[in-house]
């Protein structure tokens, strides 16, 4: 049961919204356009408000039911296994050639049913390093370094391998924002979106 609903979520995490929303709505692969990345930030940029809430909601969801998966089927195992395999897949997603988005949506979606303090500290960091540097993805890696932190003060220690790992994973998939931001092109939160105005 449990490497079924591991399965299960990996799966859920798979579906890729930024690109289903991108091509049924506007006809277009958003892989193809802004930092490429088929998340809510690169939505924002290239399809515009409603499309990057709804990106933003499907996405979450799909870490919340995750991780809510052991609770419903009464299974004694941690929701945040469930709720990383939904992450692991946004990021890696079978229907969408491996190539997902950056982990934050998904994640926050998983913390909703896994730690909700934890949530609430990691993205309140998240919302205020971007509100202070117009940069989201210092923010995202905000909420790896918050969730680190948060292992190593709490009682959570199991969490502290994992979370140092989610840390390392987190500034891994935002290779390119840390390479482009060095180069001085890094787009911030309020720079034009690209194609639907
Ligand atoms: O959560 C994704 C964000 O950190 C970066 O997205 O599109 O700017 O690469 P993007």
């Amino acid at each position: 049961m449990f490497w079924l609903l591991i399965l299960a979520s990996y799966i859920i995490g798979s579906v890729p919204t930024a690109l289903i929303v991108g091509k049924l709505v506007f006809g277009v692969d958003i892989r193809d356009h802004g930092s490429k990345n088929p998340g809510a930030t690169n939505t924002l940029r290239v399809l515009g408000k409603k499309s990057a809430i709804f990106v933003l909601i499907i996405d979450l969801a799909k870490g919340s039911l995750a991780a809510y998966l052991p609770i419903y089927y009464n299974l004694d195992a941690e929701p945040l296994y469930f709720g990383l395999a939904a992450v692991v897949g946004h990021c890696f997603p079978v229907f969408a050639g491996f190539k997902g988005g950056k982990a934050i949506a998904t994640t926050a979606g998983a913390l909703l049913i896994v730690n909700i303090y934890l949530l609430v500290i990691a993205y309140v960091a998240f919302f205020l390093v971007i509100f202070l540097t117009k940069y989201v993805f210092i923010g995202s890696i905000t909420v790896g370094i918050s969730m680190l932190v948060y292992s190593f003060v709490s009682s959570k220690v199991e969490f502290e391998l994992i979370f140092t790992l989610f840390s390392l994973f987190l500034i891994y998939l935002h290779r390119s924002n840390i390479r482009n931001f060095i180069l001085g092109i890094e787009p911030k939160i309020n720079d034009k979106k690209l194609i639907n105005d």
